[in-house]
């Protein structure tokens, strides 16, 4: 049955002056709709962020060990519902189960570790240059924070915006993709139930355009002071455009074209493995999935000969069952699958399955498991041979398809690796050191992984991307809190009299001609 959904503000049902109801489909069974979603205007998502300002200071001054226990909470309270919310993903976004265990898995790590950060939150004590003064750092938050986030980690990547905002003392406005709807309310209901306040966490369901407009609307009124966004390159850099107009850096994790280096003395076996649980896991619908494949020429044939046999055998459909993947994540993904699709050029070499496209009954993949009519399933596609010029080599292609080149030296693996321009998540199998940590040295990518897949980033990790992949910024682990907080240099002089920093200070004469006679 489909659950009705609209947005909450301050704790109380906020449906406004709705603009359209939106339906979130199972991707594997499209005539189970699992939510009818309603959607706000940019007018009800500036009211949110209003309400999460009021709400900020009040949550602030709660004790942020207090605050570290009500993220304890949380973890306990979604560890409890696990497999509840773990069915819900696979019913709406088509994630196999055990994937989708995985990911409620990833917001448990994460309450874990920022459950200690309520108690830390350190800052410094500082000498002075001058006697009878002291200096201080303290963490403050930052104030709102408005998280905009995609549906293929419905909950897991919300986590990592949401915990360490709130242990940190901000207030938070969630816009989750509206094709995620069901999952995302299971998630901010799960929250709520570990008692926070009305108004510190509020949900919005809006589409591009009314989030865009609100953001900004929210920004002129003062009320917002961080954006966080999952998404694409092309609307993360209308986000940083705009939370600049406003002085504001936003927190970016965009997309990635992430490269697979294999070297020659690689572990073909190992690297096959990596490649396919990374190139076609979520049906290559992660921000870390695998892009390409860059492998020297002199083990090329060996590589896609096992890579296409794994690829081809792999089990494919319902997501419940034990399948590498399962359906594209909406019918929005799908639809944009099929134009990379077209990206196919004649010289390449199509591997991995029996056919291209939409896996149907006129259009079948041997081993299907399920109806393949019944949702958006897609047939794995390998592209040998793809060129640097390539807009299959260059550009993210969120999909079960990976490309493969070749290289020679081993600056050539490298210069390939960075031509696309983004810098997520890189991988290299090599049992080199050498080539360890020069791939290290030479790859733009902001998380390297070496004899492991672009895929499978632990919680308490720095993630995040450069170039095209983001601006830099980090979620996870200890660095986030550099998003959520801002440092504030305090000093005090007890001294009872004004000493200039600079001018008052005492000096020692040293004797700087001294040498040693020998
Ligand atoms: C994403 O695709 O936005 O490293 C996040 C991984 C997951 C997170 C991916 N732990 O694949």
């Amino acid at each position: 049955m489909a659950r009705s959904i609209v947005s909450t503000i301050n704790g109380r049902p906020a449906p406004g002056p709705a603009e359209r109801v939106a339906d979130s489909s199972n991707p594997s069974q499209l005539t189970d709709v699992v939510a009818k979603v309603t959607l706000a205007d940019a007018g009800i998502f500036a009211e949110a962020c209003a309400a999460a300002k009021q709400a900020q200071p009040l949550w602030a001054d709660i004790p942020a060990p207090v605050r570290g226990r009500t993220v304890a909470a949380i973890g306990r309270i979604v560890e409890t519902n696990k497999e509840a919310l773990a069915r819900l993903v696979t019913r709406e976004l088509g994630k196999p189960y055990p994937e989708a265990l995985g990911e409620v898995q990833e917001i448990i790590d994460t309450c874990d570790f920022f459950l200690g950060e309520g108690r830390r939150l350190y800052g410094q004590t500082v000498p002075s240059e001058m006697p009878d003064k002291q200096l201080f750092t303290f963490r403050v938050p930052v104030g709102t924070a408005a998280v905009v986030t995609a549906g293929n980690f419905p909950v897991a990547v919300p986590s990592w915006y949401v915990i360490p905002a709130l242990v940190t003392g901000n207030t938070v406005v969630w816009k989750p993709a509206e094709y995620a709807a069901a999952s995302a309310m299971a998630l901010f209901e799960l929250i709520q139930a570990a008692g926070l306040p009305d108004g510190v966490l509020n949900i919005v369901f809006a589409d591009g355009p009314a989030t865009f407009d609100g953001l900004e609307q929210a920004l002129r009124a003062g009320t917002l002071d961080k954006i966080g966004f999952t998404g694409s390159t092309a609307v993360g850099a209308r986000i940083g455009e705009l939370a600049g107009r406003y002085l504001q850096s936003p927190c970016l994790e965009l997309g990635g074209k992430n490269p697979m280096v294999v070297t020659p003395d690689a572990d073909l076996e190992l690297a096959v493995e990596g490649a396919l649980f990374s190139g076609f896991g979520t049906a290559g619908q992660r921000c870390t999935s695998l892009g390409t494949v860059i492998v020297h020429e002199s083990v090329h044939d060996e590589f896609v000969a096992q890579f296409a046999a794994a690829v081809s055998a792999a089990a494919v459909g319902d997501p419940a069952s034990d399948v590498l993947y399962g359906p594209m994540l909406d019918q929005k993904f799908a639809s944009r699958f099929e134009e990379y699709l077209g990206w196919i050029q004649p010289y390449h070499k199509i591997l991995g399955s029996s056919a291209v496209g939409r896996i149907t009954r006129e259009n079948p993949r041997a081993g299907f498991i399920g109806d393949p009519d019944a949702g958006l399933f897609y047939h794995p596609t390998i592209a040998d041979g793809v060129q640097p010029d390539d807009a299959l080599f260059q550009q993210e292609t969120f999909g079960p398809i990976v490309g493969v080149t070749t290289y020679t030296s081993f600056a050539e693996a490298i210069e390939l690796a960075n031509a696309p321009g983004y810098g997520l998540s890189a991988s290299i199998y090599t049992n080199d050191p050498r080539e360890v940590f020069g791939f290290r040295r030479g790859i733009s990518a902001g998380m390297v992984s070496v004899n492991n897949s672009t895929s499978g980033a632990e919680a308490h990790l720095p993630f995040g991307g450069n170039g095209k992949s983001g601006n830099g910024s980090r979620q996870s682990g200890i660095w986030v809190l550099d998003q959520f907080t801002r440092w504030q240099a305090i000093n005090w002089d007890y001294s009872g009299r004004l000493q200039k920093a600079q001018m008052d200070v005492a000096e020692l004469t040293a004797d700087l001609d001294f040498r040693l006679t020998t």
